[in-house]
């Protein structure tokens, strides 16, 4: 008989809040030492059942054995003594503390005085950060970091607190390629040192690359598990959703018009007000065009973006939507003149998780005719919108009235992208517009950016996985330290290689590597 370090059995769960069976029946074996892939449609209920795991949701019914006996984690303290860490598809870290006070937070070491050992935890930290290849410097403020940087931090906790079960949920899916190459080593040197990995991934290539066995979930239950190289991409696909689907490269289209936006010269400086970050950018999009920024995180998209949207103040240069310069409006007055944006983080940015389904649709449109009158909401212009969107769009929800936090992670995605493409943009402002979405979802995102493009709408697309700016755009761009050192036509002969070149900075000078020395050189005992 297999022995397994863990096995899920039988689980159940119903979400009381609004009746939603989560899981029914699911069941998860692990080896020790492998990656398992945990894979399944928005909503099928892998976050669900890694939060039980994790002991941060009760399950209705189902047993839990880790090393051969049965086990009831309540709670993540629990689980953590257990062994099981978990890095969540929304980071949980606090923006003002350094890297190291939040990864030891809660379990602070303290000298026989009763003072917390900074200094100690800083060189724990900075020894583990090297031995797992994170390359992170533990007095970094973490508000500071990228996300990929943030995702590190969350991984490194998990090792500080002794995991040897790791849970990552959709760890890739706002990560750059060359992150994801650098994650795909850490995982093969916790692999080594004999951790367990549970991987949770929308991307199937991924999945197949990474992981030695994997679990399929449909609507709550466990539908397959098996070893990934005994599979292929399209019986995991066709497990998960029912049928086959792939993915052609979008067709140029001739058929583009006047330009419809541009930047003049655009300098921004970065949040804290100090340095520019974007450095004399000048483009243009034209009706009918879809045009791509591929770039590694931090070289000024960000800034570049909330100059763009009004959420960042332009040091010096112009923005026009239309012929008419939009600098100085403010970001309603830039939805009016036809902007729609779908920003890269759905909880902290693209939503109110706190609000629900109908309040989060309307809140870019809410001073328009289409759902409102001399001032006042109109209920019902509001819920037909809303029952139309949900229905358009396939989002997965028990009703209207639910908060969007409670949905799935792809679920709150795909609310964000329905407000934002209801609007009828001119220009449609598109960062990771399918980040943790299902093949499906993903394929109907494509599908609606293609129709609008074609209807004569402008797309700024913005992202990571180059797979998706090769296959969307008409045209690309690279951003590098500020500054755009390329422009594409996206032919058929473009190669990854011939992008990253530009994205890495390699058509200047070849940088050294650097040395993982992290130590802090100041001490803030
Ligand atoms: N806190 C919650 N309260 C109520 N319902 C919830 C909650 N979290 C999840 N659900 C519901 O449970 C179901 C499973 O959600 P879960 O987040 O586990 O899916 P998932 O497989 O992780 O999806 P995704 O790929 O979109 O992240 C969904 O229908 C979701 O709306
Ligand atoms: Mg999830």
């Amino acid at each position: 008989m297999q022995n397994y370090i863990l096995e899920m059995k039988n689980i159940h769960k119903i979400y009381s809040v609004n009746n939603v069976t989560a899981l029914k029946n699911a069941t998860l074996k692990l080896e020790k030492g492998k990656v398992h892939a945990l894979v399944g449609e928005n909503g099928a209920g892998k976050t669900t059942l890694m939060k039980i795991l994790y002991g941060i949701e009760k399950m209705d019914s189902g047993e839990i054995m880790l090393r051969g006996k049965d086990v009831k984690i309540d709670n993540a303290k629990t689980a953590f003594e257990l062994g099981i860490g978990m890095v969540h598809q929304h980071f949980k870290l606090i923006d003002d503390f350094n890297i190291a006070e939040n990864i030891s937070l809660g379990i602070e070491k303290k000298n026989k005085y009763g003072m917390i050992e900074f200094k100690k935890i800083q060189n724990e930290i900075s020894d583990l950060s090297c031995k797992s290849g994170l390359d992170l410097d533990p007095c970094t403020k973490v508000g500071d970091l990228s996300i990929g940087e943030k995702q590190k931090v969350e991984i490194l906790r998990t090792l500080y607190r002794g995991a040897e079960i790791i849970i990552l949920d959709e760890p890739t899916s706002v990560l750059t390629e060359q992150e994801i190459q650098r994650l795909f080593n850490t995982i093969k040197m916790l692999k080594n040192q004999g951790k367990t990995i549970i991987f949770i991934s929308h991307k199937l290539e991924e999945v197949k690359k990474i992981s030695d066995q994997i679990t399929v979930l449909r609507n709550g239950e466990t539908v397959f598990t098996g070893d990934t190289a005994r599979t292929n991409i399209e019986e995991i696909s066709r497990l998960m959703v029912g049928e086959n689907i792939t993915f052609e490269k979008l067709k140029c289209t001739d058929k583009k018009g006047e330009n419809i936006f541009s930047i003049d010269e655009l300098y921004v400086k970065d949040m804290e007000d100090q340095y520019f970050k974007v450095k004399g950018i000048s483009l243009n999009i034209k009706a009918g065009e879809i045009v791509g920024l591929a770039g590694v995180d931090g070289n000024g998209q960000k800034e570049l973006i909330r100059a763009i949207t009004g959420l960042s103040k332009i040091e010096k240069g112009s923005v026009f939507l239309n012929k008419k310069n939009i600098s100085d409006y403010s970001t309603r007055m830039r939805r009016e003149a036809g902007m729609s944006y779908i920003p890269k983080d759905r909880v902290m940015e693209g939503s109110s998780p706190e609000s629900n389904i109908l309040e989060n649709e309307i809140s870019t449109k809410y001073f328009k005719d289409d759902v409102s009158k001399n001032g006042w909401i109109n209920r019902e212009k509001s819920l037909d919108l809303t029952k139309f969107l949900i229905k358009e769009y396939d989002i997965k929800t028990p009703g209207i009235n639910i908060m969007v936090g409670m949905l799935s992670g792809g679920n709150i995605q795909k609310v964000v992208i329905s407000r934002e493409l209801s609007s009828e943009p001119e220009l449609l402002i598109a960062c990771e517009p399918t980040w943790g979405l299902d093949i499906r979802s993903q394929k109907f995102v494509y599908d609606q950016l293609e129709k609008i493009r074609n209807e004569g709408k402008s797309i700024f697309l913005i992202s990571g996985n180059l797979d998706e700016i090769m296959y969307l755009s008409d045209r690309i761009l690279v951003i590098f330290d500020g500054e755009i050192v390329k422009n594409f036509d996206n032919h058929d002969d473009l190669t990854k290689m011939e992008i990253g070149k530009y994205m890495m900075g390699l058509h200047i000078e070849e940088k050294p590597e650097k040395e993982c020395d992290n130590r802090c050189t100041e001490s803030t005992d």
